[in-house]
């Protein structure tokens, strides 16, 4: 068994060791922006089996990292249920208009045939994985998939609630389906070959307060349930919600949790029981000196040393983020 399923299933933190990034394969590699360079459309990148499981192995090659993460994306969900998704350079993602009749029409059979160039590259993948090392699948939760379907980010940081309460009536419908197909998606990703889901609600802090059960807490604890009832170990990552890291880890009872940068790592050991904590770390020191950036993550390493932990990052990696500098943190890890 490798050592992420260990630590996530037998909470053997003290004895076992595992380190992996969130955007380990990415624009802070040169081999990933050379394959990039040459392929301009990034959702048919994604549906490249061949290339998306060699992206998907370059940061193990180069860092010999203990698990890999698939290279795919979780726009990818609203890609096969029906809508455009263009990523525009320095804007982000921008997704065609959303049309609730075709979306909740959506059949299952069409819905795994659009993604199975992902399932086929998870294949490719696990074959080429040293049996030892974990295959990580991962979706993004309902709510942080909606944001974008129903484009209700105003800014970076903020939601348009105007247009959030417009559409009030429909939220329940959509989140609901969006569960159904996203334990599809897990299921299809496990059976291809994967043995770990990750669920990014990377916009859960931008949930208005007394929407915070409905939109975040009880989507992640249906889709948590889901793997629990098919004995899939589950991390979430509930990104930006604070100290409701504290109820979102009683509702939902996850296996592993990832902290976000935000959160104070005594205060998550103190307060984040009968679970995996993962990450924390911020990604922007690795941009700051060597010995920051050292003294950031002995500072997590030691907090975490007698608790089940699994190193990592409080969000990805940056793109602008030196390989060597990733390099050198997790030599640090390793002999610490
Ligand atoms: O290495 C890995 O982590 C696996 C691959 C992965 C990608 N996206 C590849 C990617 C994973 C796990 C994701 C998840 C993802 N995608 C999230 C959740 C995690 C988070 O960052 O909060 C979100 C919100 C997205 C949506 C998304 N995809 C955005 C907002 C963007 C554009 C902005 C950005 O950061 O690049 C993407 C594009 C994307 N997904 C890239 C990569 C490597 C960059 C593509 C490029 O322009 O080359």
């Amino acid at each position: 068994m490798s050592n992420l399923k260990k630590i996530l299933i037998n909470k053997k933190g003290k004895t076992c060791k595992s380190v992996w990034f969130m955007r380990q394969a990415g624009r802070y590699l040169p081999e990933f922006r050379k394959i990039r360079s040459q392929n301009k459309n990034f959702i048919d990148l994604c549906l490249n089996s061949q290339l998306s499981s060699e992206i998907t192995l370059q940061p193990i090659k180069r860092f010999n990292l203990d698990s890999a993460i698939i290279f795919s994306d979780i726009l990818m969900v609203p890609y096969a249920l029906g809508q455009q998704v263009n990523f525009i350079k320095n804007e982000g993602p921008n997704l065609s208009k959303f049309n609730i009749e075709r979306f909740l029409d959506m059949s299952e059979r069409e819905f795994s045939q659009k993604l199975n160039p992902v399932y086929k590259a998870i294949e490719i993948t696990r074959k080429n994985l040293d049996k030892k090392k974990t295959l990580i699948s991962f979706i993004g939760a309902p709510w942080t998939l909606m944001v974008y379907m129903l484009n209700i980010k105003s800014s970076k940081a903020h939601i348009n609630l105007e247009k959030l309460e417009k559409k009030s009536t429909d939220i329940n419908k959509i989140l609901n389906k969006l569960i159904n197909f996203l334990c599809i998606h897990i299921n299809n990703q496990i059976s291809a070959g994967a043995e770990v889901v990750q669920i990014f609600d990377s916009w859960a802090g931008l949930i208005p307060i007394k929407n915070i059960t409905d939109y975040c807490f009880i989507p992640n604890a249906k889709l948590v349930d889901f793997c629990r009832k098919n004995k899939i170990p589950n991390i979430c990552f509930p990104r930006g919600i604070k100290k409701k890291y504290e109820e979102f880890n009683k509702i939902v009872k996850s296996d592993g949790i990832s902290l976000d940068y935000e959160i104070d790592p005594e205060w998550a050991k103190s307060n984040l029981k009968d679970v995996v904590l993962q990450g924390g770390l911020d990604p922007k020191i690795l941009l700051k000196s060597e010995k920051e950036m050292l003294e950031g993550a002995t500072k997590y390493i030691h907090i975490f040393k007698d608790i089940p932990y699994v190193f990592n990052l409080g969000h990805g990696l940056l793109p602008e983020t030196d390989p060597d500098r990733v390099k050198k943190l997790i030599e640090f890890y390793r002999n610490y």
